[in-house]
């Protein structure tokens, strides 16, 4: 337990994070890759230089700090981490190496600031947080180790198929190598899973949504080929690699799948799934799974892309959407003349469809570009929607600021 003083010196830290949080992580990460270079094998190094892990790690800092009184409130967000990690394969003792570096990055970063009594309240905050965390992710490894097929540890996939879905999307069917079974993933879940790339001497994690629905001998995952936008934004490494290099018989390693971004199965009421570009991936399984039910769910899918070239699993959804009354899609492209069935001209705009949409006791699931999940959450909290019902993934570091 903090004593009052020591409460006090962390809240006292809250401008400083508020203002220098991005600046500390920064020093901090640099510092632990310097001294434990073979954790770069564990980190998305993509996420380093694009600096979303960094701001990721400043924003989770700075609400421990702002609710050091009361951490329990922290407890979803964790849950959120504890996932991330332990599809990374976190250890207990990791949680040293992190103590270690971030506490003198705190000392270094502030300088004559850090008193040796805030350096001391800080490292005791740090085990109280790193304990829950080591509780939390003990727990959900025991959990997903009790589950049929589940496994430990990065397991090898063979890719049997590879479908290119769009101009910029391919399916990858990975089927493990050991012929056994897979666990059944709850529909919006995740895999982890890592390729060495030679040319960083690394191996390189990334996520991927399953996009197929659960129960099958193999997963699904449909990764969009990130392409740089000019000097400042370079190609994609895995995805680019992934497109390129990795073909059918190829071999990558995945973790069990991982996450709570998943279909809410205690409400039977409506499903409203609101997608940008390749936010659809999580939301194939989820339609995949619902189709296959008995109990039916009334589902509406609003998904908006730049132009049917990129629209990937069109033919799959269009055929459902005419085959089920249950369901309706509505798709809004950048481009296009406007004149198809179902398809609206310009982005998403919650509002054009809100007859659709706003339904007694729907749950809303968004996941798309951090702009596009901004947009969307802020517009159903203007249509009325509760944000209890509201849901929603980002495709990297959660770096939302919803306050
Ligand atoms: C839970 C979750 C689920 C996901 N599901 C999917 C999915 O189903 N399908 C999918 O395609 N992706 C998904 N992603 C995203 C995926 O994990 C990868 O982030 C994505 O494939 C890009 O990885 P990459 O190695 O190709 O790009 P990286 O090399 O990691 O680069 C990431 C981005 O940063 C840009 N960049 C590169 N260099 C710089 C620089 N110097 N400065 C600024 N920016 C730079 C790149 O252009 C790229 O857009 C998911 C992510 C998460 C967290
Ligand atoms: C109290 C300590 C810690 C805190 C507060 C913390 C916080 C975070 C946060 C906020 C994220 C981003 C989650 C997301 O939205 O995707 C994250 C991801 C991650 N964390 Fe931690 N973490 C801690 C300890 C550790 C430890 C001990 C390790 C092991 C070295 C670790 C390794 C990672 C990795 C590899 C990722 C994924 C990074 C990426 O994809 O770019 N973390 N952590």
């Amino acid at each position: 337990m903090l004593t009052k003083t020591e409460i006090d010196l962390i809240k006292g830290t809250v401008p400083i994070l508020r203002e220098h949080g991005l600046l500390l992580t920064k020093h901090f990460y640099q510092r632990m890759f310097r001294l434990n270079p073979e954790l770069k094998n564990l980190f998305n190094m993509g996420n380093q230089k694009n600096e979303t892990q960094q701001t990721a790690l400043a924003n989770s800092v700075l609400a421990y700090a702002e609710n050091i009184e009361n951490p329990g409130v922290l407890l979803p967000v964790l849950q959120h981490i504890g996932e991330k990690h332990t599809s990374l394969m976190i250890t207990a003792e990791q949680y040293s190496i992190v103590g270690e570096n971030l506490l003198a990055s705190i000392q270094e970063v502030l300088g004559e600031g850090a008193s040796d009594e805030l350096i001391a309240a800080w490292g005791k905050a740090y085990t109280i947080l790193a304990d829950i965390m080591i509780n939390l992710e003990k727990s959900i490894y025991i959990e997903k180790s009790s589950l049929s097929g589940s496994w430990s540890g990065w397991r090898k996939f063979v890719i049997k198929k590879k479908v290119q879905e769009s101009e910029e999307i391919t399916s990858f069917y990975l089927y493990p190598e050991d012929g056994k079974d897979v666990s059944l993933h709850k529909p919006g879940q995740y895999l982890s899973i890592r390729v060495f790339v030679k040319e960083l001497g690394i191996f390189q994690p990334r996520q991927y949504s399953i996009s197929s629905a659960p129960g099958n001998k193999y997963y699904r995952i449909s990764v969009k080929k990130e392409v740089g936008q000019g000097v400042a934004k370079e190609d994609g490494i895995i995805s680019n690699y992934l497109h390129n290099s990795l073909g059918e018989g190829d071999i990558v390693e995945a973790t069990p799948p991982a996450g709570e971004f998943v279909l809410n199965l205690e409400n039977k009421g409506p499903v409203v799934l609101i997608s940008g570009g390749i936010g659809q991936t999580p939301f194939m399984s989820m339609l995949e799974y619902l189709a296959g039910e008995s109990e039916r769910r009334e589902v509406k899918w609003i998904h908006g892309c730049r132009s049917a070239n990129v629209h990937a699993f069109k033919n799959e959804v269009s055929d459902l959407n005419k085959k089920f009354d249950w369901l309706e899609h509505i798709v809004f492209y950048d481009d296009c003349s406007g004149s198809e069935e179902n398809v609206k001209k310009g982005r998403v705009e919650l509002s054009e469809v809100k007859e659709t949409i706003l339904l007694p006791d729907a749950d809303y699931y968004i996941c798309g570009p951090k702009l596009f999940l901004e947009k969307a959450i802020k517009d159903l909290a203007a249509l009325g929607v509760d944000r209890e019902h509201v849901f929603f993934e980002e495709f990297g570091p959660q770096t939302l600021n919803l306050n």
